[in-house]
């Protein structure tokens, strides 16, 4: 066992680092206060390659792994959570759906354009009434044998990156009477004639990044457009997001470094009784604790990473990951902000972005709760 990262690692983590403190760094502020991400930051970060990390070159991704992939989600999320969710819904919701169940002629047609960076991806699993009860969906596909196509009507809500995205992976019912076994995955274009994407829904975090609802009235696709076979939309989804949760791990293990780096570098200059603040014992063991929670977390992480990158079954260990990151990134953040007193709960101070961002990793991509139903059912807890 060796927990130290390899020289390529290290090489990667110190190039998304200056990636995020030259170019996201000087942006999140001024985001996060207009609720628009920056159109020309999402065409460095496909440049850069940040939009297809874990991909093979063959398809124009760098051929990185899920770890690399961690390390670049944790430095961008230091510097703006916005910036760490919308690669993740890209990357992990996104790409992998058409990349672990397209066609090879899927993959040239959806997913090169998403990774060569023509194109950005969305996710439209969850619905107003399907949430955590992700077989709930509503939204239906019906099959039109004289054209060949799907019929897709309903709408989807908190669908994020989608105020700007070109490609949807819409989840929608094939068969209403089969629940979770009648869900299908679908590669729809936003041109498509009845996509309507609406305004930005005001959130208390993670203001910068797209977040709409979505309606799909009467939209043809062509079924050549479907992922994988009727019916095993459901599993579709469920692997996507067991990956996503690596990156929700990566960006609450990211944001609260981020917030104990800030902490850091007030408490040396701030000066109370005569002291710098971090002289008193107090300042001294609240951040010993804070950052022993966050190494905690950030190798739950990579351990779920490279069970992934194993190839083994990592659902348990990425619930585990995001579980535990994210009650770190709040409890780290919220800590972060008591130490800078009333300059960290001052909006030109990142900690306070810091912990309005740090509240959504312990809701999207599943919930704490819906972690804990992954987890006890992977220790089958239930079972005779
Ligand atoms: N991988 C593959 N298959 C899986 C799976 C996985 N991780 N999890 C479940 N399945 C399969 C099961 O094996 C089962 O198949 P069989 O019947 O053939 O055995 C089938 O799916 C149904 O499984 P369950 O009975 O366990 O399903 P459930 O209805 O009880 O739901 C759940 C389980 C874990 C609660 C699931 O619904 C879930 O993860 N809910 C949360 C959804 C979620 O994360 N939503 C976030 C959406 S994206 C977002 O956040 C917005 C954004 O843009 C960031």
């Amino acid at each position: 066992m060796d927990f130290k990262l390899s020289k390529t690692h290290l090489l990667q983590q110190e190039m998304y680092r200056r990636f995020a403190v030259n170019e996201v760094k000087p942006l999140a502020e001024e985001m996060d206060e207009t609720e628009v991400f920056d159109m020309e930051l999402l065409k460095k970060m496909h440049k850069y390659g940040l939009m297809g990390i874990p991909y093979s070159k063959e398809y124009g991704g760098v051929g990185g792994d899920y770890l690399s992939y961690a390390l670049a989600m944790e430095e961008c999320s230091k510097m703006d959570g916005s910036t760490g969710i919308t690669i993740s819904v890209h990357t992990s919701l996104a790409c992998s759906c058409v990349d672990n169940f397209g066609t090879e002629e899927q993959k040239q047609k959806y997913l090169r354009p998403m990774i060569d960076g023509s194109k950005t991806g969305c996710f439209g699993l969850t619905e107003p009434n399907a949430g955590s009860d992700a077989a709930g969906c509503q939204t239906t596909a019906d099959y039109d044998a004289e054209t060949n196509e799907y019929i897709i009507n309903g709408g989807k809500i908190f669908t994020t990156n989608s105020g700007f995205t070109d490609t949807f992976i819409v989840f929608a019912l094939t068969d209403k009477t089969k629940g979770s076994k009648g869900l299908s995955a679908f590669v729809v274009d936003r041109e498509m004639e009845g996509v309507t994407v609406s305004e930005n829904i005001k959130r208390m975090g993670i203001r910068a990044a797209s977040n709409c609802e979505v309606s799909y009235e009467n939209v043809r696709v062509p079924a050549e457009r479907r992922l994988g076979k009727e019916g095993q939309g459901f599993k579709i989804a469920m692997k996507a997001l067991d990956g996503g949760r690596i990156g929700i791990a990566a960006q609450a293990v990211g944001l609260a470094q981020g917030a104990i780096d800030e902490a850091m570098a007030y408490v040396k200059e701030r000066k109370q009784f005569g002291r710098p603040i971090s002289a008193f014992q107090t300042t001294q063991f609240k951040l010993a604790d804070m950052q022993t929670k966050v190494d905690a977390a950030r190798l739950l992480t990579w351990r779920a990473a490279c069970v992934k990158d194993a190839g083994e079954n990592y659902s348990k260990e990425a619930a585990q990951a995001k579980l535990f990151a994210s009650d770190v990134a709040n409890q780290v953040c919220r800590e972060a902000v008591q130490l800078m007193g009333g300059y960290g709960y001052c909006r030109e101070y990142p900690v306070e972005r810091a912990l309005r961002d740090a509240k959504i990793t312990e809701i999207y991509e599943g919930t704490s709760e819906v972690m804990k139903m992954v987890i006890s059912g992977a220790m089958k807890v239930n079972a005779k």
